[in-house]
């Protein structure tokens, strides 16, 4: 299938599931990231299927997800065992490899950990992070939305440290997942780094 069969169909997933707020929210997100993959010169393409896939496990329920990471196997994370709904970053992955046939590594980890991050981060994972939280799925601007776009131009670690900042600063997270934790360490220390340069 081209990618303009594939966003077709994704756009038709999200409808017939009766997922119009979802589908506009990822289509925000996606013009988001597709900016920021020109600043940051990643390919646009890559960026925009993994926006507009990021959150496509909306059709399903948060039980259904955890009874399918269950069956699949997954390493669950105490966050996910308590919250079911943050297994959608990966459960959105899963529906990617498997219903659109995405095999490339760089859109799927970036679908897999939008909501996270992870340590080692790629461009795209940042990218699409950053983006889902710039274009939020909540009506107006999010709150944290000048701190964020006040240094996403210039370096998205700076960008992605200030919105994890924001969470745990401000008793956000319900209960942190690992891969943010890692992820948040990760970043510290390269901002610790960045400033006795
Ligand atoms: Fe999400
Ligand atoms: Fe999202």
């Amino acid at each position: 299938m081209d990618n303009c069969k594939i966003i077709e169909s994704i756009k038709n997933k999200y409808l017939c599931n009766h997922k119009e707020n979802t589908l506009r929210h990822v289509e925000e997100v996606a013009e988001t990231a597709v900016k920021l993959a020109k600043v940051y010169n990643v390919n646009v393409e890559k960026v925009k299927l993994a926006a507009l896939l990021h959150d496509i496990s909306a059709i399903m329920s948060p039980q259904a997800m955890y009874e399918l990471a269950k069956v699949r196997d997954f390493e669950i994370d105490a966050a996910e065992e308590k919250y079911h709904f943050l297994l959608h970053q990966r459960i959105s992955r899963l529906i990617a490899q498997e219903e659109y046939s995405i095999n490339d590594s760089e859109i799927l980890d970036a679908i897999e950990c939008h909501t996270t991050l992870k340590k080692n981060a790629s461009m795209y994972d940042k990218i699409i992070f950053i983006a889902d939280k710039i274009s939020w799925d909540q009506k107006g601007l999010p709150p944290y939305y000048d701190l964020i776009q006040s240094k996403v131009m210039d370096s998205l670690d700076e960008a992605c440290y200030a919105f994890i900042k924001y969470q745990f600063d401000n008793n956000l997270l319900l209960m942190p997942h690992q891969w943010l934790i890692e992820a948040y360490e990760e970043l510290q220390e390269r901002m610790i780094c960045k400033l006795s340069v």
